[in-house]
């Protein structure tokens, strides 16, 4: 048997664990992967991009990361980036030159051979397609419209990465940029196939240039090789060694492509469905399933959110508070991020989607303060009462949320290191949670740091 063969049926069990965003993206997962990192051996990302934004601050350090998965941050793991990504070269260097200009050894950074490409024209097509649709809206009415709008994307070349893939022939994968030939080719089929579009956008000539775009990919395949595996066998093989992958999601459930708030979501499968396809490992190895959700909700750009406290009135304030008391700007783009109370409805719509198993409840602390801290727990729709969160994106704008008020807590929160030093109300809060949800909250953060964490 070959040193890459893998024999069915395969051991491992189901050892292996999930870490994924129970909401719309930001939810602190960046935090969590990094404190169960230590019982694992390797973490892999399966989905997305560059338009993810993960945080982990050890020892008062903030790192931002985007797209190399959260577990670089413990030397002796793997880190290894999925099938299921698409990859954007420039970004992945700068943030490897980054985490090494502080120290942090890279060297357990591996990449698909199979992940896709964002290519220059990509990032162009995205913003090309984010401003027509703009300007569609505003010769209409200038309202943003619950079904058609621009998305907000992060402009980093996502969807049309991910459209490129379905759409096969001009696709490029990173096993193609170590292939100067196949590279070419691709390469030109692709900018025959997207001249007619684009040609007439202002500063996009550079990325329609078969010959330097050539240039680019080799360029970038030629820095990205010594990192480049067959993930799918490595991380099989770790799996039947009995050895415990991690796998982290980006983005959230309620941005997944087919489970999401469709069309205001992402290109890719957020959700623990994603990991078959985005690894090739089957997602029947994955026992612990952690959906991270913060004590609140937060989304950033267009589509609809039932509980978003917005407007001049006190809703409005209530928002502003929140937002500046969590920091709530992107980490990607430094946009604002919408704010609204924390909906259940939802949560619980994305543990049944993940076969959450225990959820880790962040920004716990941000809430201290408020009088009252408001829950949603079901929505009113065309004069009906729901506790399913509505499939399509029209229904969902137009819903309006039943709320369960709670007294809110004063005390501030984040020096507690166990569920007994939280404040009643807090702990009811978190109970309240765990009872509507029907999952046990496992972790709650307290605070950025790795030390402000409560598993107990
Ligand atoms: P795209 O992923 O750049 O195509 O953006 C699609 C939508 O998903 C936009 O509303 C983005 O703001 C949102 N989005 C993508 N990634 C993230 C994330 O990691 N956190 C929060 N929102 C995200």
């Amino acid at each position: 048997m070959s040193e890459n063969s893998a024999p069915n049926p395969a051991p491992g069990g189901s050892s292996c664990s999930a870490v994924v965003g129970m909401q719309w993206g930001d939810e602190g997962k960046g935090k969590i992967v990094d404190l169960i990192a230590p019982q694992h051996d390797a973490v892999a990302r399966y989905n997305g991009g560059a338009n993810a934004g993960h945080s982990v601050v050890v020892k008062g350090e903030r790192f931002s990361l985007h797209l190399i998965p959260s577990g670089i941050l413990y030397p002796s793991k793997l880190a290894i980036i999925g099938n299921g990504v698409v990859l954007d070269p420039d970004k992945l260097q700068q943030e490897i030159d980054g985490l090494r200009s502080r120290g942090v050894d890279t060297s357990g950074l591996i990449v698909s051979s199979r992940a896709h490409v964002v290519m220059p024209y990509h990032k162009a097509e995205d913003a090309a397609r984010e401003d027509s649709l703009k300007k569609e809206r505003l010769s209409r009415d200038g309202e943003q419209s619950s079904v058609v709008s621009e998305i907000g994307t992060t402009r980093r070349g996502i969807g049309p990465a991910y459209a490129e893939k379905v759409q096969r022939s001009g696709a490029v994968r990173v096993c193609d940029l170590l292939d100067p030939e196949t590279l070419r080719e691709k390469i030109s089929i692709a900018i025959a196939t997207k001249r007619a579009s684009l040609v007439d956008q202002p500063g996009v000539a550079a990325t329609l240039d078969v010959a330097g775009v050539t240039d680019w990919a080799l360029h970038a395949g030629e820095n990205l090789r010594p990192m480049v595996q067959d993930t799918t066998y490595l991380l099989n093989n770790l799996v039947r060694a009995g050895k415990k992958v991690l796998f982290e999601s980006a983005n959230g459930t309620l941005l997944d492509v087919d489970h999401g708030t469709y069309p205001f979501v992402t290109g890719s499968s957020c959700s623990v469905g994603g990991i078959g396809p985005g690894t090739g490992v089957p997602v029947q190895r994955v026992g612990r399933v952690t959906g991270v959700m913060k004590a609140y909700s937060t989304r950033v750009g267009a589509g609809p959110m039932p509980t978003e406290l917005t407007g001049d009135g006190e809703d409005g304030k209530i928002g502003d508070r929140i937002r500046t008391r969590g920091r709530e700007f992107g980490t990607t783009t430094g946009r604002p991020r919408r704010v609204g109370w924390l909906d259940l409805v939802a949560v619980k719509y994305s543990a049944m989607i993940n076969g959450t198993t225990g959820l880790a409840l962040t920004m716990l602390d941000v809430l201290a303060g408020f009088d009252t801290v408001r829950v949603c727990t079901k929505y009113e729709f065309a004069g009906k009462q729901t506790d399913r969160f509505l499939p399509d994106s029209a229904s969902l704008s137009a819903a309006r949320p039943i709320y369960t008020d709670f007294p809110g807590f004063s005390e501030d929160v984040s020096a507690a290191r166990s569920r007994g030093e939280l404040p009643p109300r807090a702990r009811a809060y978190i109970e309240f949670i765990e009872q509507t949800v029907g999952v046990p909250v496992d972790i709650v953060s307290v605070g950025p740091d790795r030390a402000q964490t409560i598993t107990s």
